[in-house]
């Protein structure tokens, strides 16, 4: 006998509970009108399922809270640090590792040290830290996805490939001299969590190298786009993620990361690269607004769980889980006809808003709708990434809309089960059902950048 299980479980057992808010709708309706309609300004005692994002959320294991307990908190040279960077060493082999307190704080600090008014940046997607802070050095982040990762209903293994051919007209028309670096983000965030494959990279890197632009890697989901990897390119069949990541950093001259994502930390994140001018402007940054350099503007403590984290997250087991429990909520979306983003991608499930819900147009932000209709249904807290994030105003004071009104269900890392991902489908497929009773929004209210974090909306 030889058993061969269909279902893929929980490759952990739950050793300590945290209980989740049950409200009505009643309470519902209340607290997101004093939230001004905005998410993000919910208390998150009163959201029963929190899908807003899948950073800093995830549950930390017994070995990384055990490691938490042993962190040395030294100002200089802390153990904990030479730990971290052996860590994160034998994962990217850069020379210089930079620990920062998260993501953005690495992005700051090396667009900072090495970006000029009117240069560009160009990128498969940035996230939107990332494109505030190159915009931050009046310099331009370009977006370079392959046309098949604009198009949400189309299936190719690699969506969040890089248009090489676009990226050499880009070099071609800006210069080498006003490209300071070109960055690819594994997976792609903005674009649907798609992975990026190796052949890409290794592509983008060559022609990087023929222009001596610097070859950066946005590698917040570097354990997750190695799994896409495994699983869909040619040759990596038999290779382990880690191996796999290995190869995918040995092309680049450095990497940004958040490691409240792929660390599997509540906070933390590091800049890591190759060149000693460079990493020596950064370090000199560094110590002015984040930390003297061996802590970076993190505990010792903060640094023990990422350095035993970002191993964790490359195991075979919890990849297979983690990605699995993504394509069961998409499995049952799509089984219902509802529009997402195929093939589903490595941290979230992307609902085409605008798709379903066509009786509301772009300037009434249907993604904003969705999400508002999801949590006042069942307490579920969705995440907009269309035009309230991405619309940019036109100089006769309409917006020009996002290229796609998506909503983003984000899974915190090993936080929920099947049982909260059936509850999700549930109710996802009930708002559906009732989709044209969804109203349309306006912006009542709205900060000069990254509006969506403090925006104010009523219903038309
Ligand atoms: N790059 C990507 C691709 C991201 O997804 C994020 C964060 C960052 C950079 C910035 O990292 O938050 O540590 O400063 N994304 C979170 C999200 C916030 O919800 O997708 P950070």
């Amino acid at each position: 006998m030889s058993f061969q299980p269909q279902t893929i479980i929980e490759p952990f057992r739950i050793k300590s509970v945290e209980p989740i808010s049950f409200t009505t709708p009643e309470q519902r309706t209340i607290a997101l009108e004093q939230a001004g309609y905005n998410l993000f300004l919910l208390k998150a005692n009163d959201v029963l399922i929190d899908l807003l994002t899948d950073s800093g959320t995830s549950a930390m294991s017994a070995a990384q809270w055990g490691g938490m307990l042993q962190g040395d908190e030294s100002y200089a040279g802390a153990r904990s640090f030479y730990k971290f960077e052996e860590s994160v060493r034998s994962i990217t082999g850069f020379k210089h590792i930079i620990p920062t307190h998260q993501g953005r704080a690495a992005e700051r600090i090396l667009f900072g040290a090495v970006c000029k008014p009117d240069d560009v940046v160009p990128n498969n997607a940035h996230f939107d830290t990332t494109r505030a802070n190159i915009e931050a050095c009046h310099a331009e982040a370009r977006d370079l996805v392959i046309a098949e990762g604009r198009q949400p209903g189309l299936y190719h293994p690699f969506k969040g490939n890089i248009d090489l051919d676009r990226l050499c007209a880009t070099i071609e028309e800006i210069g080498p001299e006003r490209i300071p670096l070109c960055m690819i983000t594994a997976t792609n965030n903005s674009g649907g969590g798609q992975p990026v494959s190796m052949a890409n990279i290794r592509a983008m890197s060559e022609i990087c190298r023929s222009y001596k632009i610097p070859f950066f890697i946005d590698a917040c989901r570097f354990a997750e786009n190695s799994w896409f990897i495994k699983q869909r390119e040619e040759g990596y069949a038999d290779k382990t993620p880690l191996e796999i990541a290995q190869e995918l950093f040995s092309y680049a001259d450095g990497c940004t990361m958040s490691a409240k994502k792929d660390g599997l930390a509540n906070i933390g994140g590091f800049l890591a690269l190759n060149d000693d001018t460079w990493a020596e402007q950064c370090r000199n940054q560094l110590i002015l607004t984040e930390g003297f350099p061996t802590y970076g503007g993190m505990a010792g403590y903060d640094l023990e769980a990422v350095a035993v984290g970002l191993h964790e997250a490359l195991q075979e087991d919890y990849l297979r889980y983690r990605v699995r429990s993504i394509e069961y909520l998409g499995e049952r979306l799509t089984e219902a006809g509802i529009p997402i983003v195929l093939p589903t991608g490595g941290h979230a499930v992307y609902i085409d808003a605008g798709a379903l819900l066509p009786h509301i147009p772009s300037s009434q932000y249907p993604a904003q709708a969705l999400c508002m209709a999801l949590y006042l249904v069942a307490g579920v807290r969705a995440v907009e990434i269309g035009s309230v994030m991405f619309g940019k105003p036109r100089a006769d004071g309409s917006e020009e809309p996002a290229a796609l009104e998506l909503v983003r269900l984000a899974f915190p890392r090993r936080v929920y089960t099947q049982s909260h991902v059936d509850y999700l489908a549930e109710a996802l497929l009930y708002v559906a059902q009732n989709a044209e009773q969804v109203q349309g929004v306006r912006i009542e209210w709205q900060a000069p950048a990254l509006r969506h974090f403090t925006a104010r909306f009523a219903f038309v």
